[in-house]
C-alpha cells in the first residue's frame, strides 16, 4: 500500500481534492491500487483497482456505511435504506425491493412516458433549454408519481431540485471543513442551507401526511412505507420519513445529472447524434418509446452506459471497517474509512482504452462488464435499488425527445463538472431545434 504524497500539515490533501475532485479522483490510482489519503485529521483508504473495488462492494458487513461521511448524511438525511448499517440493511432492503421489481416497470414506465410528454409538450423551436433544470423537473416528477403517487402540483415541488442542490453543495462544505462553529455563522451560504433542508423535510412531511390521509391501498413505495410489514410491525413516523427523503435525495439529482451529460455528450458528438436520430426514425417512426423498444433502442442504449461510464453521477463512496479487514493481501484497522469511486475506474486506461473519449460503441458486443470495471450504480448488496429504473427512464426519454428535437449546443458556452460528491454539468444550456417529422407509415422523414 502507498501514501499520497504532497499532504500539507493539518489538511492534508484535502486542497487537492477540494480544488479538482475529480482530477484528484482520477491521479490515485497511479500510485497503487490501495491508496492511503489524509483528508485534514483523518486517514482514508482509496480503493483504485477493480478486483479490490469488487472485493470492497460485496464483503457489506464487513465495508460497512459508517464513519464520519455517514455520520454527517444520517444527520441531514436521516436512517434510510441507503444510509442505513449493514445489521439494518436486509430487512429495509427486502422490504422495499417489489416496487422496483421487473413486474412492476411496466407501470413505471407509463408514468415515466406521460412526464416526457408532459415536460416536452410546451418546448418550442429556437428555444434556449436550461437543461439540468428540464432534467431534474422529469425526474422529480417521475419519483414523486412512481413512489408515492403524488402530483408534482403541491407548493413547494417546482423549488425542490434547487434545494437539493443547496443542500448538496452545503452537505460537502461541511464534510470538508468539519468545525461545527463555522457552520453555524449567519452566512448566506449557511442560511441557503438551512433554507434548503427545511424546505426538503417540509415537502417530505407532506408526501407522507397527503398518504396517511388517503390511506395506504396499493403497491407503491409510499404504501409499502406506511403499511404493515410481513410480521404486522409498522415504521415510526421518523423511519417513514428517513426513507422518503433518502429517495427524494438519492431518485431525483443522479438521474438528472446523467440524462443531462447525455445530452451535453450526444450535443458535442454530431456523429453519434446522427445515428441516434437515424435508430429512433426507424424503430418509432415518430411516435413516443415504449418500455417494449428498449430492446431495440440499441444505441440509445449504448450512450447511457457510456454517459454513466464518463460522468458517474456519484463519483465516490465510501465504507468503514466495521472490524479488523484484509483487502487485497493489505491489513486495515476496525473504524478505517474507505473510499471507492466509480469516476477514477472508469478512466484507467488499462479498463478503457482512449479513457477520455465518448465512445457509445465500446459497450457493442459486451454483455456484462467484469466486475469492479462499471460500477456507476456500485455494487454488491448496496447496489443501487433504481439501477433498471433509471437504465428505462434514460433510455426512454433520450429516445422519445431524440425523435422530435435536436438539442444543440451554444457556441462559446464551457460546459465543466461541477459539484463535489455529484458530478454535476455546470453552464449547460443548449438551442432546441424540431426536427422534421418522420411519417407514420413509411417511416421516410417528411
Ligand atoms: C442514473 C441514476 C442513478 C445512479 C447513477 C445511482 C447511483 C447509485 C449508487 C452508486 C449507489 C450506491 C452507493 C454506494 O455504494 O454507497 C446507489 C444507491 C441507491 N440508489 Fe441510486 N442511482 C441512480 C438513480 C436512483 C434512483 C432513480 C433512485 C430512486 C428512485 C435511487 C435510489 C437509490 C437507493 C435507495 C440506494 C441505496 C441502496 C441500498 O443501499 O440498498 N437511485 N445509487
Amino acid at each position: 500500500m502507498t501514501t499520497l504524497p504532497g499532504a500539507l500539515p493539518l489538511l492534508g490533501h484535502v486542497p487537492r481534492f477540494a480544488r479538482n475532485p475529480l482530477d484528484f479522483l482520477a491521479s490515485l490510482s497511479t500510485h497503487g491500487d490501495l491508496v492511503r489519503i489524509k483528508l485534514g485529521p483523518h486517514t482514508a483508504y482509496a480503493v483504485c483497482h477493480p478486483t479490490l473495488v469488487h472485493e470492497l462492494l460485496v464483503a457489506d458487513r464487513t465495508f460497512d456505511k459508517g464513519g464520519p461521511v455517514y455520520d454527517k448524511l444520517r444527520e441531514f438525511g436521516g436512517n434510510g435504506l441507503g444510509t442505513c448499517p449493514a445489521a439494518e440493511h436486509r430487512r429495509q432492503r427486502r422490504m422495499i425491493q417489489p416496487v422496483f421489481h421487473r413486474d412492476r416497470m411496466p407501470d413505471h414506465a407509463q408514468v415515466m412516458c406521460q412526464e416526457i410528454a408532459a415536460l416536452t409538450t410546451p418546448w418550442h423551436h429556437g428555444q434556449t433549454l436550461d437543461v439540468p433544470a428540464e432534467m431534474h423537473h422529469l425526474t422529480t416528477a417521475v419519483t414523486v408519481r412512481c413512489l408515492f403517487d403524488a402530483g408534482t402540483d403541491r407548493a413547494g415541488f417546482p423549488t425542490l431540485s434547487s434545494s437539493f442542490g443547496a443542500l448538496t453543495t452545503g452537505f460537502t462544505r461541511r464534510l470538508m471543513w468539519p468545525v461545527p462553529a463555522v457552520h453555524r455563522l449567519p452566512t448566506p451560504a449557511n442560511r441557503r442551507f438551512e433554507r434548503a433542508r427545511l424546505h426538503v423535510h417540509r415537502v417530505t412531511d407532506a408526501l407522507i401526511s397527503d398518504r396517511r390521509a388517503a390511506g395506504a391501498d396499493d403497491d407503491n413505495l409510499m404504501s409499502v412505507l406506511i403499511g404493515p410489514d410481513a410480521d404486522g410491525v409498522s415504521l415510526s413516523d421518523t423511519e417513514v420519513h428517513d426513507q422518503v427523503l433518502a429517495f427524494l435525495l438519492a431518485g431525483v439529482e443522479s438521474a438528472a445529472n446523467a440524462l443531462s451529460w447525455a445530452w451535453h455528450l450526444i450535443g458535442t458528438h454530431p456523429d453519434v447524434q446522427t445515428r441516434l436520430h437515424a435508430e429512433v426514425d426507424t424503430v418509432l417512426a415518430g411516435r413516443p418509446a415504449r418500455l417494449t423498444d428498449m430492446e431495440s433502442l440499441e444505441l440509445s442504449g449504448r450512450i447511457v452506459t457510456e454517459t454513466l461510464r464518463l460522468y458517474p453521477p456519484d463519483s465516490l463512496s465510501t465504507r468503514t471497517t466495521s472490524t479488523d479487514a484484509v483487502l487485497g493481501g493489505h491489513p486495515l484497522p476496525a473504524g478505517a474509512s474507505v473510499i471507492y469511486s466509480p469516476y477514477q475506474l472508469h478512466r484507467r486506461a488499462d479498463l478503457y482504452p482512449d479513457p477520455d473519449r465518448f465512445d457509445p460503441d465500446r459497450w457493442q458486443d459486451i454483455d456484462r462488464p467484469p466486475p469492479g470495471t462499471w460500477v456507476p450504480f456500485g455494487g454488491g448488496p448496496r447496489k443501487c435499488i433504481a439501477d433498471s429504473f433509471s437504465n428505462i427512464l434514460a433510455t426512454l426519454t433520450l429516445a422519445t425527445v431524440a425523435a422530435r428535437w435536436q438539442l444543440c449546443p451554444i457556441p462559446g458556452r464551457t460546459v465543466r463538472p461541477g459539484g463535489h460528491a455529484f458530478v454535476v454539468p455546470k453552464g449547460l444550456s443548449m438551442r432546441l431545434h424540431r426536427r422534421p417529422r418522420v411519417c407514420l407509415t413509411s417511416g421516410s422523414v417528411a
